[in-house]
């Protein structure tokens, strides 16, 4: 999926996100969190249903933006979802909560031996996102347009280097 997304530009990555996003949906259902779970385990479940939630989000946003006409408000509720979301990613991550907590979870150890860098991929996001929500929130759509762009890179350039994508 990086080299898809690499190649083909934007559209290319709101459809490599809206596979992901498809994916976890299909990986949700062999993925139940046990009964017992430890309070990480409990987190990084979370963390799986909230990037679901983002990724939902970014595919409505892009879909919604193929339309000849997009709604306004559909574009500005899933912008501030994002936004939200973009606020809360950095309390996601606990030490001791990838895969040592969910055997499934996509969350690579660099993101705690270098804490400093994944902060800096959490408030590039969160500030791509901020602006998306003031575009989205103003009803400027062209704003948007380029902005969805600049906002998707940040996802991407923080999956390169923090998540393992899991084929199965
Ligand atoms: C600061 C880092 C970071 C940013 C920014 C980021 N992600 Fe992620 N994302 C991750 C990590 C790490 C995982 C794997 C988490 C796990 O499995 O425990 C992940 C997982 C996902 C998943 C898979 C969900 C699942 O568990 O099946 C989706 C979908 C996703 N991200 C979408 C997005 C979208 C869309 C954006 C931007 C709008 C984004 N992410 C921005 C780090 C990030």
């Amino acid at each position: 999926m990086a080299s898809m997304m690499s190649k083909g530009g934007a559209l290319a990555l709101a459809i490599g996100i809206g596979a992901a996003v498809a994916a976890g949906g299909a990986l949700a259902h062999n993925d139940k969190m046990p009964a017992n779970a430890s309070p990480a385990t409990k987190t990084a479940y979370a963390r799986h249903e909230n990037f679901e939630k983002l990724g939902a989000a970014f595919k409505g946003l892009n879909d919604e933006m193929k339309k000849g006409d997009p709604s306004k408000a559909v574009v500005a509720t899933n912008a501030k979802t994002i936004a939200t979301l973009a606020g809360a990613l950095p309390t996601w991550f606990p030490r001791g909560s990838g895969v040592e907590a969910r055997a499934m979870s996509e969350a690579k150890p660099d993101i705690w031996r270098d804490a400093a860098g994944f902060s800096t991929a959490a408030s590039n996001f969160q500030a791509q996102a901020t602006k998306l929500n003031q575009l989205a929130a103003a009803g400027d759509i062209d704003g948007v347009k380029g902005q969805i762009r600049n906002t998707g890179m940040t996802c991407k350039g923080c999956h390169d280097k923090y998540r393992l994508e899991k084929k199965d």
